[in-house]
């Protein structure tokens, strides 16, 4: 609740000031028309944001908006972060040190000493007696206009209008502060030739209460001490990070990623944080504000670990139907151990955000892996339960840590069988070559732990594996927390049938000829068998390795 509340906060603060800002650009645009009409707009501008709700809104946007910044400062584990995020927290940090001088001048000195802050004694000050001023003010104008612009962009962009509207928004984008500068500079030259006038500039400057030298020296000090004082909040932010570092450094975790990629951070970071600090590319279109979903992960390890989701990730999670082990990687700090999975694509585009990817159901080739334990039904005869347990969950985490280090899926642990996935992101080639590297690093695992346990086993662990690639329609199925990825169709059907077959030829692999092709691998020195499979015309040709351990390194 608390994090919902802040992000609506976050956005009713930048709501109001880029309205603020659209408000100041139209008001300067009309310096285009005349000096006369800037004065018109100021009027209303004014009446709006020197009223007490105006102050309010516009003073209290500013301090949540500020706050909130450097508390985002302060959280987030690493600055490694995409160029636009990077360029947008680079400019939201200098721009109060550079609007502090135009606002004291005005805001302030009308609040503090009655000085009037009409456009003809701006513009007189920032385009003829301090050009200098001027540039850096225009500067500041663009830039904050940048900061607003990026963040709508990256607020919008999920939007399903957006596309459409935002060649029309870009033009906007463009046209009111291009506006807006035009008429300051057509406001110059009024004010300009105004100031041609003997004694023009004198009696300007007497009306609006221009401040004396105290008044100025006064002013001076508060804007100092404003910038003295931000300037603290960013050390003690960066003091704060750091302290932070030295004590988190002390508990370190590991996340493991698919092809046995592991990365070892500080407890306190978030999965995507760990994988920003790895270099390791992980979608985040919203730049890890919980918005998008695209930096979904699924948790293969550790998920019990984890504490629950919060309000705001709960539900951008129900937004995408995500199955109970799949979390935001920018939400979810472990607090132990983890693997995880990511789901979406690093190179994913915004339009893909909540739409449908492949776990939502879709008809695609990838390759379909089976494994049997051999003779476990006799061996757990004479096990005590807790024992039966204790052995079957080994197992699985031997298999199922191979199947996740080759780049597969664990889909199912039904009693000692394993079904999995290969090739969902990259296609049936890379998919085989990973089902054929999984199937070897499984038997080696399980020989290592039938080895580590042979004082309690009758005879030595023994697996057969079957792996079959072609079409299957793969996707997110089952009901309420049962609820997995899975996949369907005959190319399961078959690889289930080609694990059966390991029996039937005493080896631990049987591979379809579909597998050798689309790994291009030279399996030719394998028999070969042509293999009759139920309710499925024509048969299957296969190869029978006998053992994985003999496969061509891949
Ligand atoms: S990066 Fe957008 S929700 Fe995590």
């Amino acid at each position: 609740m608390t994090q919902v509340f802040v992000r609506r906060l976050r956005l009713g603060a930048a709501f109001v000031l880029l309205t603020y800002l659209i408000l100041h650009f139209a008001n300067h645009a009309l310096g285009i028309v005349s000096l006369e009409a800037m004065a018109v707009g100021r009027w209303w501008f004014l009446a709006l944001w020197r009223s007490a709700p105006g102050t309010l809104a516009l003073y209290g946007a500013i301090t949540v908006h500020g706050l909130l910044a450097l508390w985002l400062l302060y959280d987030r584990r690493t600055l490694r972060m995409p160029p636009w995020e990077a360029t947008q927290y680079a400019i939201g940090l200098a721009l109060p040190a550079l609007l502090v001088v135009h606002v004291v001048s005005t805001r302030i000195a009308w609040w503090r000493f009655g000085v009037d802050d009409p456009y003809h004694r701006i513009v007189l000050g920032l385009s003829l007696q301090s050009p200098e001023f001027g540039a850096r003010q225009t500067l500041t104008v663009v830039l904050a206009w940048l900061h607003a612009c990026i963040g709508v962009h990256y607020w919008l962009r999920f939007r399903s209008w957006y596309p459409r509207a935002r060649s029309w928004l870009f033009a906007v984008a463009l046209l009111l502060p291009t506006l807006a500068l035009l008429g300051f500079v057509a406001a110059g030259r009024e004010v300009a030739a105004l100031a041609r006038t003997p004694g023009w500039t004198e009696a300007m400057l007497r009306a609006v209460h221009a401040p004396g030298p105290a008044e100025a020296a006064r002013l001076l000090a508060i804007r100092r001490g404003f910038l003295d004082t931000y300037l603290i909040a960013l050390v003690v932010v960066f003091i704060a990070r750091g302290g932070r570092r030295l004590l988190e450094r002390r508990r370190s975790i590991r996340i493991a990623y698919p092809n046995g990629r592991v990365v070892i951070t500080p407890g306190g970071f978030t999965i995507l944080e760990a994988s920003r600090l790895a270099g390791i590319p992980h979608a985040s279109v919203c730049g890890g504000r919980g918005r998008c979903s695209t930096c979904r992960v699924r948790i293969v390890g550790g998920l019990q670990g984890l504490s629950p989701p919060r309000e705001a990730e709960r539900r951008v999670l129900a937004r995408v139907s995500a199955a109970p082990d799949v979390r935001l990687a920018c939400q979810t700090r472990p607090a132990g151990d983890v693997a995880v999975e990511p789901l979406l694509a690093p190179s994913v585009v915004p339009a893909e955000a909540f739409g449908t990817d492949v776990r939502q159901g879709r008809e695609q080739e990838l390759a379909v892996l089976f494994a049997d334990l051999r003779g476990f039904t006799r061996m757990a005869e004479n096990k005590l339960p807790y024992d039966v347990v204790f052995f079957l969950n080994r197992y699985f985490e031997a298999v199922g840590t191979a199947i996740t280090w080759a780049g597969g899926v664990t889909n199912q642990f039904t009693g000692d069988g394993v079904m999995a996935l290969f090739g969902i992101d990259s296609g049936p080639a890379t998919g085989s070559r990973q089902a054929l590297a999984a199937a070897r690093a499984m038997v080696e695992r399980v020989n290592a732990l039938s080895a580590e346990l042979a004082g309690d086993l009758p005879t030595p662990l023994r697996i057969g594996i079957g792996i079959h690639a072609g079409p299957a329609v793969v996707g997110r199925m089952g009901w309420g927390e049962s609820f997995y990825l899975t996949a369907v169709g005959d190319t399961v059907h078959v690889a289930a049938r080609l694990e059966q077959a390991t029996k039937d030829y005493a080896a631990e692999l049987v591979v379809s000829e579909d597998v050798a092709r689309h790994a291009a691998l030279d399996l030719s020195h394998f028999p070969a068998h042509d293999l009759s499979v139920r309710n499925r015309a024509g048969k299957i040709a296969i190869r029978v390795i006998d053992r994985a351990a003999n496969l061509p390194t891949l």
